[in-house]
């Protein structure tokens, strides 16, 4: 198992030259074409104005930091594999998940397979490693609820609160549209906003089906260690299914973390999914994947859907997954702009809660809706929630150092007014 990059902890000094170098060594390689080009160049030169900026994919004038997207767009690699291979697409492509499946397997260092099976059917090749690739991370916490959430028709599902709500929502239309029984517990977070273990272990009964934990959490921030997750797989039945939700996993700058994947194929309760659509910059593409055993594994495949997904998105996804200087910078310059949103956000003494992930979420010590629409007013897109325990929190994904600057600018107004 590789662990995950470890971070520079010389958090290098945020300067514009810097900052700017930086991107341009991200855009750089995106020169495919002159649209390319002509973003590349303006992302590359700070706005301080809102009616400067254009971010990648949003449009001009309009800072969006409320989804929790990649401000620097895909990899360029990942444009140049779409580009190649559009042509070829009058073609049915029999394999490109597979490989998608084999190139995650490889990147994640997994052992692979001694009886490697075929996929749904010979002509899509042989997954080598218990590796399961969807259309988005989403329809996996779907099929997971379906799986696992719900057994002769009742259920119980564990849940943190406030967390990503992806299996709530699933198990919520599975009462509704098929009156499956699920109750749904929604556990508090600890005082620091992490996930309450206790409590969670508490609320386990022997009707509970599946447990829910997002690692980093969203829209939190706080994040689990290796060894805090393996007691708690300890100290669950094991009839109970254990989700670990690791869509911004990527992000953790803690040295030699160590991920969930290990705990996968170790404990054959456990599922870890992960997304393209965070470090990878292909939100829109669609991509998810998990890690299990073997039974979960061909659980998932056969109640799936991944002859539905492009085989364009799964070239963008392999080859994006390869180009690690695209995601060591995003991950380099997710961190600059977040000691940069710190300290500003000290400067102005507004509390936060200090994150793991690509987003922060801000006390803004009046209602979080209100002040998320003034924001939205000034072109400042955020995110709020219809939650007691974060009434007054506003979550900010990171964006680049110019819609950050942006942005605190606004919030200033805003506090002032
Ligand atoms: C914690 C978490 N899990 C899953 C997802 C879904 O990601 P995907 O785009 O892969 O469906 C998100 C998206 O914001 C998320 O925040």
């Amino acid at each position: 198992m590789k662990p995950l990059d470890g971070n520079n902890n010389s958090i290098s000094k945020l300067t514009r030259r810097g900052f700017l170098g930086a991107s341009a060594g991200i855009g750089s390689l995106a020169l495919a074409n002159n649209k390319l080009f002509a973003e590349t160049i303006s992302s590359v030169y700070p706005a301080r104005q809102i009616d400067e900026i254009h971010g990648w994919g949003s449009r001009p004038g309009m800072v969006s930091i409320g989804f929790n997207e990649n401000p620097y767009g895909p990899s360029p690699r990942a444009i140049r594999a779409v580009t190649d291979s559009i042509m070829d697409v009058n073609r049915y492509d029999f394999v490109a998940y597979t490989n998608l499946e084999n190139a995650i397997g490889d990147h994640l260092g997994l052992e692979k397979d001694p009886n490697p099976a075929f996929g749904a059917n010979p002509l899509f090749g042989k997954s080598l490693y218990p590796v399961y690739v969807e259309g988005g991370s989403s329809f996996i916490l779907n099929q997971v609820t379906m799986l696992y959430g719900v057994k002769n028709g009742a259920g119980e599902i564990i849940e943190i609160d406030p967390g990503y709500g992806g299996v709530t929502r699933a198990a919520m239309s599975l009462r509704s549209q098929f009156g499956a029984e699920i109750k749904i517990k929604r556990i508090p977070t600890t005082s620091k906003f992490v996930h309450d273990l206790k409590a969670m272990e508490e609320a386990i009964t022997d009707n509970t089906t599946l447990v829910v934990i997002t690692n980093p959490n969203n829209p939190t921030g706080t994040l689990l260690s290796y060894q805090e997750l393996e007691r708690f797989i300890n100290n669950i039945p094991r009839h109970v299914t254990l989700l670990i939700d690791e869509a911004y996993i990527d992000f953790v700058r803690e040295d030699n973390y160590e991920t969930g994947i290990s705990l996968a194929l170790k404990y054959n309760n456990v599922i870890v999914t992960r997304t393209f659509s965070k470090m990878y910059g292909l939100a829109a593409m669609r991509i998810g994947y998990a890690v299990a055993s073997k039974s979960i594994i061909s659980d998932l495949r056969a109640s799936g859907n991944s002859w539905g997904l492009p085989s364009i998105n799964c070239y963008a996804a392999a080859a994006a997954l390869k180009d690690l200087s695209f995601t060591r910078q995003v991950k380099r310059l997710t961190g600059e702009t977040k000691d940069y949103f710190y300290r500003e956000l000290d400067i102005l003494g507004l509390n936060y809660i200090p994150s793991h992930s690509s987003f922060v979420l801000v006390n803004v010590e009046e209602d979080a809706q209100a002040f998320q629409k003034k924001l939205m007013e000034k072109n400042v897109r955020v995110r709020a929630y219809d939650n007691d325990a974060i009434k007054n929190y506003i979550r900010v994904t990171l964006g680049t150092l110019d819609e950050m600057q942006v942005t605190v600018d606004v919030i200033k107004e805003e506090l002032k007014a």
